[in-house]
């Protein structure tokens, strides 16, 4: 009877305090713990993961959780950024205060959940130049650049076009894409048919501002 009624009180006070919050379950383990280490983030990232051009940060909001993961493992074990990659370094130390793997995939599982910025009216004018270059891309990327997650091609719509341009010239000059990063070799073999800087530009141009 006594064990009953403070069974009773207790369920009653459990009701009092989580009233108003969502059902704990609503909120993976993953993506809690993701939240908080991404407040490491937010004052070059964004707090919505939309990117700020003035700290040459891209938007990851609308990257897969596999990509992200992917990239700050290799930042992690330097196969990208280092010494040569004057704004990726930045990086490598920021992905190595990740205590471990599991703190990268919470981060990364936070950061799939933030909703992809919607896009901007293409600010630079049509270039056909730019969209003939793409079409060598498209088996990857996909035709509105929307990324092609069983192949671990990341979308580049609606991406920073100076942030895109930087990353064709690092796999071109084999600064990113090395040795052990087997899906960047991929890409560093495409982006070696871009043939100068301005087929970089064109090309990059195009595909940030599709939709
Ligand atoms: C000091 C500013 C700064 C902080 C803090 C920072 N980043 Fe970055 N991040 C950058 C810059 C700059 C780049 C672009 C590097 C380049 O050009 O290769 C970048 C690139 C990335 C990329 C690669 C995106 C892509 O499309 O390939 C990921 C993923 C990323 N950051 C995740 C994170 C996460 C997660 C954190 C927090 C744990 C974080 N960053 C903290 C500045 C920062
Ligand atoms: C064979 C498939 C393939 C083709 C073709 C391809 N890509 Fe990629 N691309 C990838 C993969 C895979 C990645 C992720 C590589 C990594 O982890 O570094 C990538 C990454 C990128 C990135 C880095 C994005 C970021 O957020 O940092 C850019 C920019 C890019 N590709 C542009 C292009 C352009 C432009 C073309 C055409 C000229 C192209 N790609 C053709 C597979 C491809």
């Amino acid at each position: 009877m006594r064990a009953g009624l403070l069974l009773l009180g207790s369920a009653a006070a459990l009701a009092a305090c989580t009233a108003g919050k969502p059902p704990a379950s609503s909120v993976p383990p993953e993506v809690a713990r993701g939240q908080a280490y991404y407040t490491t983030c937010q004052g070059c990232h964004g707090n919505a993961g939309e990117g700020f051009a003035g700290m040459n940060a891209p938007r990851l909001a609308g990257l897969p959780a596999a990509y992200v993961a992917e990239q700050l493992i290799l930042y992690r074990k330097g196969l990208r950024g280092g010494p040569e990659d004057f704004l990726g370094v930045q990086m490598n130390g920021r992905a190595k205060a990740l205590p471990d793997e599991q703190a990268v995939r919470d981060v990364a599982a936070y950061i799939a959940t933030l909703p992809a910025p919607p896009q901007q009216p293409a600010a630079s004018p049509a270039n056909p130049a730019g969209a003939d270059l793409f079409v060598s891309c498209v088996a990857c990327h996909g035709d509105k650049a929307q990324g092609n997650a069983a192949l671990g091609a990341p979308p580049l719509a609606g991406t920073d076009a100076a942030y895109l341009a930087r990353q064709l010239r690092n796999y071109k000059a084999g600064i990113r894409g090395r040795e052990g990063d087997t899906l960047g070799q991929q890409m560093r073999a495409a982006a070696a048919v871009l043939p100068d800087d301005a087929a970089i530009d064109a090309v990059a141009a195009h595909a940030a501002a599709l939709k």
